[in-house]
């Protein structure tokens, strides 16, 4: 039976939210204030309404990523944010509270895990809409947090590791790859994946975390502050078949002697340089290439990867969670750059 009527009762009129009204500020900006967020202010705001083939979400957990305070920076200008005040954040689990036309499959009490549109953000708040195609249901077995971690950088591990060649049915052939920064929240779901996949992983990351991403699975771990890991030479020789690229300031010259004959980086955080070096690659058909990537989010990923955590297959590496009255340091946190994993709000009753 369609669930279009269906709804939890006592939505209230309005919620608290967290938005900016202007872009600027960035980290600088934020750090100097001592986690007061000049930019950043609760509000109390109606609650959104779901339109054709939308949920309405009333949010338990949050994931930050960078791109939500590049966003705050106007690093994305003239495309994002779309409009201020702006509520930002896209990756959210909570519980399906009420349900807009066209939609069958969900009904109030869902629990689920979400994809925001990018363009509307409103992660940071008490309920959200969201679009029934980026929404998939959300087991017991995994926590609000766990799920909210998922969609962009689970996602963009998952995606990037397709680029190179992994499969995950079994049938992949044996490859080496390299995971930059290797910690943070697209690197740690990456090492995993990786593994699920067979391949021999080489990894990068600070000192502190070696022994956290060998345990995942690493087979390799070199320390980037080293001179051996500035190389990203793997200590027992291998050359590259694949790079999850997940940091900045890696030249070409670095990978090219630690690629394999047709290793391919995944730069998912390219440059100018890097896109035109891409360029530069595709025309000249170049064996060993650099390839920038940008998250393609769709339905079927985030059901693979929620499925992976439900049966235990994949892990949710949480650094820190913050109330959403703390949002201010969750923010600042992920300005910061030293996440080991994934940094979680959670909105509480
Ligand atoms: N293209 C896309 O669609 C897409 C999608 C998701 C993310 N991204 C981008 O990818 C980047 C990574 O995202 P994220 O969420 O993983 O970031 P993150 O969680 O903030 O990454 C933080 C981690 O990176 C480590 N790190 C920093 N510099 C490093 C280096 N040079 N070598 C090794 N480790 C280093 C830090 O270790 P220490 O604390 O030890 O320094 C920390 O553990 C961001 O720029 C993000 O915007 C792009």
């Amino acid at each position: 039976m369609a669930a279009a009527s269906t709804k939890t009762a006592n939505i209230p009129a309005t919620m608290r939210a967290v938005q900016y009204d202007s872009c600027g500020g960035g980290a600088a900006g934020l750090k100097s204030t001592e986690f007061q967020i000049p930019l950043m202010q609760h509000v109390e705001v109606p609650v959104p309404s779901a339109k054709k083939n939308e949920l309405l979400l009333k949010l338990e957990a949050a994931s930050i990523n960078p791109v939500d305070w590049k966003v705050q920076k106007g690093m994305l200008r003239p495309f994002l944010p779309r409009k201020l005040p702006f509520i930002p954040v896209t990756d959210v689990a909570g519980v399906v509270a009420d349900v807009g036309p066209g939609i069958n499959g969900f009904q109030a009490g869902d629990q689920v895990v979400a994809m925001l549109n990018s363009f509307n953000g409103g992660g940071l708040a008490e309920y959200a809409v969201a679009s029934e195609n980026l929404t998939v249901k959300r087991p017991p077995e995994v926590s609000a947090a766990e799920g909210a971690g998922l969609p962009i950088a689970a996602g963009t591990a998952l995606q990037a590791l397709r680029t190179i060649g992994a499969k995950f049915d079994g049938t992949g052939k044996p490859m080496n790859v390299l995971v930059t920064a290797a910690s943070g929240g697209v690197g740690l779901y990456a090492v995993q994946l990786a593994k699920r996949a067979g391949l021999h992983v080489t990894a990068t990351c600070g000192a502190r975390n070696v022994e956290l991403v060998k345990s995942l699975g690493a087979d390799e771990v070199l320390d980037y502050r080293t001179p051996e890991g500035a190389t990203l030479q793997s200590p027992s020789g291998k050359k590259y078949d694949g790079v999850v690229h997940c940091t900045v300031g890696t030249s070409w010259s670095t990978f090219e002697p630690v690629l394999a004959a047709t290793g391919k980086v995944i730069d998912i955080t390219p440059n100018l340089t890097a896109i035109l070096k891409s360029a530069l690659h595709s025309v000249t058909f170049a064996r060993k290439r650099l390839v920038p990537l940008l998250l393609s989010p769709n339905k079927a990923d985030l059901e693979f990867l929620v499925g992976l955590l439900k049966d235990g297959k994949l892990e949710t590496l949480i650094d820190s969670r913050f109330p959403l009255s703390e949002v201010s340091k969750a923010w600042e946190k992920s300005i910061e750059g030293h996440a080991t994993g994934k940094i979680i709000v959670e909105m509480g009753d």
